[in-house]
């Protein structure tokens, strides 16, 4: 069957497998969401020009983050791209995401407390007056770019109030992750490595100082108690607490600020929809599930295969990158009625929401996106239900790890 796509369609077959059809950056982003609808009833899993398959039906995305048979990427990813050294290697070196069995344990386990669902839903009300201030801010001026001005402060300064990270430091650091976050994806080019290196510098040296002073003068906070816990526990490499704290900053900014603003995106350009979610905030949560699955911030995440994978009769060598896309999962038609269209009231999503990953790496801010994204949507309703989009909507951009954004201008009569 594959091979009748490659030969049939007339397109670039791949040199390994002939019968696979292999596609560049360029083509998957012009049209991400295209590309997978075409491939994924024709075939599990396409292949991609730098190396590695896209994994596209749900069945397998859902399942494969749990297989023994594969593992973290460690930093077969970087290398692929070009890192070779440096402390953007040693990031993926160092970091959790990134580590398998008991390396991973131990990178994950000093956090899983704090960000236990139970300490999370404690947080509520203080992000909901964050979003309540935020617009306070800006609401006379009639007119804002909702990413800089919203759907990024809210996890900033959330990530920044856990963490006991000055709100002052939020500028400096949000502007060194959103260059640094790239890294994890397909967005940047060989010669953008040495701008890389120095985001990644920067933020080392930022988390170092920070958890330096706490050390030094300890607090009544997250980085103080853990700083002195990890240091006694004698578990973690002083470069390895760090990496963890970068990971959360990171983890924990950018991917939320994106899906805060493409929610609202995607509300205001189905004035119906919109306006439902006014009228009735108990809509909210269902929207907010519907936009990370119709448009997530995170398109897929990547595995190494440690031996031959069958998938539907099609062979994953041994050895290979395996692009798991959520992002095509998340449109599958054998999970999804209507799978193109948006729409708040669905009940056909998954109990786990596949935009979050599976098995021991799930994601560790689940409940804490989910407040962040309720609550920045339900105080934007009720504060500014006439809101419209002041300009084109935006588009996200890239198919794998944290996808970007762009501007997004909104005004409103006062
Ligand atoms: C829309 C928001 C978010 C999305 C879509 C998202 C998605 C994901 C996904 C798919 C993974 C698994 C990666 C893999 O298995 O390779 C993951 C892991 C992770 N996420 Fe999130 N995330 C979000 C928000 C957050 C927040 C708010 C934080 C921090 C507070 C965070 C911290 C992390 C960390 C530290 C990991 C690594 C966990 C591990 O390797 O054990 N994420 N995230």
């Amino acid at each position: 069957m594959a091979r009748e796509i490659a030969t049939l369609e007339g397109e670039r077959a791949s040199k390994a497998d002939p019968a696979l059809v292999t596609l560049s950056i360029a083509e998957i982003d012009e049209d991400p969401h295209g590309v997978f609808r075409r491939y994924r009833p024709l075939t599990p899993f396409i292949g991609h020009e730098e190396g590695g398959f896209i994994i596209l039906r749900a069945g397998d995305v859902e399942r494969l983050p749990r297989d023994p048979r594969l593992r973290a990427t460690e930093t077969e990813f970087p290398e692929m791209r070009g890192i070779t050294g440096g402390t953007l290697l040693q990031l993926f070196k160092d970091g959790m995401l990134t580590s398998n069995g008991e390396t991973h344990r131990r990178r994950r386990s000093p956090f899983t407390r704090t960000f236990a669902a139970k300490l999370m839903t404690e947080l509520r009300p203080q992000i909901r007056s964050t979003a309540d201030d935020l617009i306070t801010e800006w609401y006379e001026e009639g007119e804002v770019d909702l990413v800089d001005r919203y759907a990024a402060l809210i996890p900033a300064r959330t990530i920044s109030a856990i963490l006991g990270l000055p709100r002052d430091d939020i500028p400096h650091f949000t502007r060194i992750i959103y260059k640094l976050s790239r890294v994890l994806s397909f967005l940047f080019q060989p010669d953008e490595i040495p701008e890389l290196e120095e985001a990644a510098c920067e933020l080392t040296a930022y988390v170092e100082e920070i958890l330096d002073e706490r050390r030094r003068k300890p607090r009544e906070d997250f980085l103080s108690a853990f700083a002195t816990s990890a240091e006694e526990a004698g578990e973690l490499t002083p470069f390895e607490i760090i990496t963890q704290i970068v990971a959360l900053i990171l983890g924990g900014t950018d991917t939320t600020r994106v899906a805060a603003a493409m929610q609202v995106a995607l509300l205001l350009q189905d004035r119906q929809q919109w306006d439902a979610v006014c009228q009735d905030p108990t809509l909210v949560p269902g929207a907010v599930s519907e936009a990370l699955r119709y448009e997530p911030s995170v398109g897929g995440i990547g595995r190494i295969t440690l031996e031959e994978i069958d998938l539907d009769g099609r062979v994953l060598p041994a050895g290979s990158f395996a692009m798991l896309s959520s992002m095509s999962a998340m449109r599958d038609e054998r999970v999804y009625a209507r799978p193109d269209a948006f729409d708040i009231h669905r009940t056909d999503h998954p109990r786990l929401h596949p935009v979050f990953g599976g098995g021991v790496h799930r994601c560790i801010g689940e409940v804490l996106t989910r407040i962040e994204l309720e609550e920045g949507l339900a105080v934007l309703a009720h504060r500014i239900p006439q809101l419209q989009l002041a300009g084109d909507p935006p588009v996200l951009q890239g198919h794998f790890a944290i996808r970007r954004i762009g501007q997004m201008r909104v005004a409103w009569q006062k």
